[in-house]
């Protein structure tokens, strides 16, 4: 490709419009337009470029082209030969590494060359007439293979003098010497480059100069000539010859151009002006070039267009279109960085899915370290304004015992929320674990009165020490994360708003978790700090039994049977049985007793947070004469419990469940 692209190059920085004086010259070809006064014979032919191709890159070519009529080449006492110059501009272009065989500029006396054959003939001559002095043939070759054992060529790349044979008078490997520094420079004659050549010859003196020069180097003839031999034409010369090119190809082949062309007789010293090379000519290399160029570029073109496709589609993901109230809420998050964070929400980012939606595991680049990401579907935008508001304002919630939302994003139907990542995963999966997961060690019984404290203190903080009141709405094992240090987190605070926003007003929708939900939510459908308290209540009890709240598969009542087994008087039964008996009783009871005091039917028979947590912390006295009252229906209804019978099966005191014992 270089060297077509130097071709190009040199055909701009080249003058176009040379104003030269004709008188002295014969003629000149500036660039080859028709076949005007040329005899073109073999391969030889003009391209529409208006390059003259001597042969194609096609094995075994000869092609000649020579000027019409004969110059004058002796002056007519036929004692000395005519001064002559000529210059001319080649090109010699090779698809594979070696081509063959060269061109010659060629002055003889006959239009047709006696016995000419091709290969390392260059169509000069052949194999039969080669050294016969009445060849009458003159040749400057340039010559791009060294013959095999034949004329004692020094290279194969070389510019030769041939005197009617083509062992030549005088040979030198192809290159130039620079004006500055004389610096002996090489050429590589087939590296299709145009290369300008000067054969000059003072009949006088009968010194022969030859000189070459890459076209993008100059083209001005260097002034140390290459080939610089007092050689006497005379013998060699009729008084008519004909002047041209010949050239050839063999097993090796290559595509040899003249591009332009000057010559003339007379001398006086004077230099032919520089033929301007025409467009380049286009060799079928320089074609499969050109098509590669264009199909490279076609390439590239559908390359570049596929990736600015992908690149608006990837722009379209990630753009946003805020609502101005968006931006009145502190710690939003853009969403690209949350796509960027979770690998565009790949699946194998997906930590779990739920009810909510789906969350996902993050690296965010602003913050340090790890986030959880939960994706939340909400198909009633209503409520989303006011949602996003309070979850705004939740994010400056700060406890110890509260998981850190650390922002939100909205992006049309979806809610994200980036929490802190919580490395062990929820409660539930230590307590039950599920047979798809790795086995965890059994929580101990230190490590569950711990965990229980923790969110009795991150729902106190929520009900009573932040500056509002939050009201959980979904406590349950599930939404319990635990630290490294497995010390609880409460997450999810107030998620379940989202879906009261959301639902239809018409059919008030309960949210929450079975068996977590305190009765009175199915009557006024109102959550209040009394029901947190409530799925508190079924949180103590599961966790201190190693049982769901309601059985998934026999559909038990925890609460219920936890009762029965205080109402026979052995309360302790219905410790997890995994534990062993490994676990403190006065602990156990007091657990279980608030676990049932949380879990009574009317809401204001429950403790609060601030008292709950004083029990647990044991810094308030269980009050032994306080009686539990609950009611067998699993639904609420004032009129069932108000005719409630003050059974021992649906009351009991404190000093009876637990024994006495405190
Ligand atoms: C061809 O030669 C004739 C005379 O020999 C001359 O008049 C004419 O200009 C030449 N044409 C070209 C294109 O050189
Ligand atoms: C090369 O030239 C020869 C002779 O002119 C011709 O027969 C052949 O079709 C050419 N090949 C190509 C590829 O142009
Ligand atoms: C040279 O060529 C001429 C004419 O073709 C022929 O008569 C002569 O025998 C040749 N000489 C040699 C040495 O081949
Ligand atoms: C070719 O080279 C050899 C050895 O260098 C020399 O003896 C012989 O004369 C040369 N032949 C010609 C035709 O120059
Ligand atoms: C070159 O040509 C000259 C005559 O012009 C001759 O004397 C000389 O021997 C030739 N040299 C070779 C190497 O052919
Ligand atoms: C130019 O240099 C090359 C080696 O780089 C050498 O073979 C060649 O003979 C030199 N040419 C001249 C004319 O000194
Ligand atoms: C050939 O080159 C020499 C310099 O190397 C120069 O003196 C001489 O004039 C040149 N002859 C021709 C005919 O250009």
């Amino acid at each position: 490709m270089a060297p077509l692209l130097g071709f190009l190059a040199v055909l701009f920085l080249l003058p176009h419009c040379l104003v030269r004086s004709l008188a002295d010259v014969d003629f000149l070809y500036n660039g080859f337009q028709h076949a005007a006064n040329l005899s073109l014979d073999g391969s030889a032919s003009i391209l529409r470029g208006g390059a003259l191709q001597l042969t194609n890159d096609s094995n075994n070519l000869m092609g000649h082209a020579l000027y019409d009529s004969p110059v004058q080449a002796v002056r007519n006492d036929g004692a000395v030969v005519v001064s002559f110059s000529t210059a001319f501009v080649f090109d010699i272009v090779t698809i594979d590494r070696n081509g063959g065989h060269g061109l010659a500029f060629v002055m003889a006396a006959s239009k047709v060359l006696p016995g000419a054959s091709a290969e390392q003939y260059l169509g000069l001559l052949g194999k039969s007439n080669q050294g016969n002095s009445s060849n009458h043939v003159f040749a400057v070759e340039f010559d791009t293979v060294q013959a095999n054992g034949l004329f004692n060529e020094t290279n194969g790349n070389h510019v030769g003098v041939d005197l009617n044979s083509l062992f030549s008078n005088v040979s030198k490997p192809a290159g130039y010497f620079t004006d500055d520094d004389g610096k002996n420079v090489s050429v590589t004659l087939e590296s299709a480059q145009p290369i300008q050549a000067w054969v000059d010859y003072d009949g006088v003196t009968k010194v022969l100069n030859v000189t070459i020069a890459p076209v993008s180097v100059t083209t001005t003839r260097p002034r140390r000539p290459l080939i610089s031999r007092a050689i006497d034409l005379l013998p060699i010369f009729k008084q008519d010859m004909y002047v041209g090119f010949s050239s050839s190809t063999g097993k090796l082949a290559s595509s040899h151009y003249i591009l332009a062309w000057s010559f003339r007789t007379g001398g006086g010293g004077g230099v032919p002006q520089v033929p301007n090379p025409p467009t380049p000519p286009l060799s079928r290399s320089a074609v499969i070039k050109i098509v590669a160029l264009a199909y490279a570029g076609t390439l590239a073109v559908i390359v570049a267009a596929i990736g600015l496709a992908l690149w608006l589609r990837r722009r379209a993901v990630l753009a946003e279109t805020l609502e101005e109230w968006e931006l009145d809420h502190p710690h939003r998050l853009p969403y690209r960085e949350l796509y960027i964070a979770t690998k565009g929400f790949k699946a194998s980012e997906l930590l779990g899915a739920g009810g909510f939606g789906q969350v996902y595991r993050g690296v965010l680049r602003r913050s340090v370290g790890v986030v959880a990401i939960k994706r939340i579907s909400n198909n009633g935008t209503q409520g989303m304004r006011e949602f996003v508001a309070e979850v705004a304002s939740l994010g400056r919630l700060r406890h110890r015992n509260l998981v850190e939302l650390r922002g939100w994003c909205k992006r049309g139907q979806d809610l994200l929320l980036v929490y802190e990542y919580m490395p062990n995963g929820s409660l539930d999966a230590h307590l039950f674990c599920r047979a798809d997961e790795p086995a965890r060690p059994l929580l101990t019984w230190k490590q569950r009165v711990k965990i229980l404290r923790g969110v009795a203190a991150g729902l106190l903080y929520l009900h009573e020490e932040w500056e509002q009141v939050v009201i959980h709405r979904d406590v349950k094992a599930s939404n319990v994360l635990l630290g490294a240090d497995m010390s609880a987190r409460l997450g999810d605070f107030g998620l379940a708003r989202l879906y009261e926003h959301g639902a239809d007003p018409a059919t008030t929708r309960v949210v929450g978790t079975l068996g977590y939900m305190g009765p009175e939510l199915t009557v006024t459908a109102r959550a209040t700090t009394a029901t947190d308290v409530f799925a508190f209540g079924a949180l103590l009890l599961e966790v201190a039994c190693g049982r769901r709240p309601i059985d998934p598969a026999t559909g038990e009542n925890l609460t219920r049977r936890v009762r029965d087994l205080g109402a026979k008087g052995d309360l302790l039964r219905a410790v997890d049985e995994r534990l062993g008996g490994r676990y403190d009783t006065e602990e156990a009871k007091l657990v279980l007793w608030l676990g049932l005091m949380c879990g009574q039917s009317r809401p204001e028979a429950r403790p609060s947070m601030r008292q709950v947590c004083q029990y647990l912390d044991g810094e308030a006295d269980v009050q032994e004469d306080a009686v539990l009252i609950f009611s067998d229906v699993d639904s609420f209804d004032f009129g069932s419990l108000a005719s409630l019978t003050w059974s021992s099966r649906n009351t009991m005191s404190a000093s009876s469940l637990l024994g006495g014992g405190r």
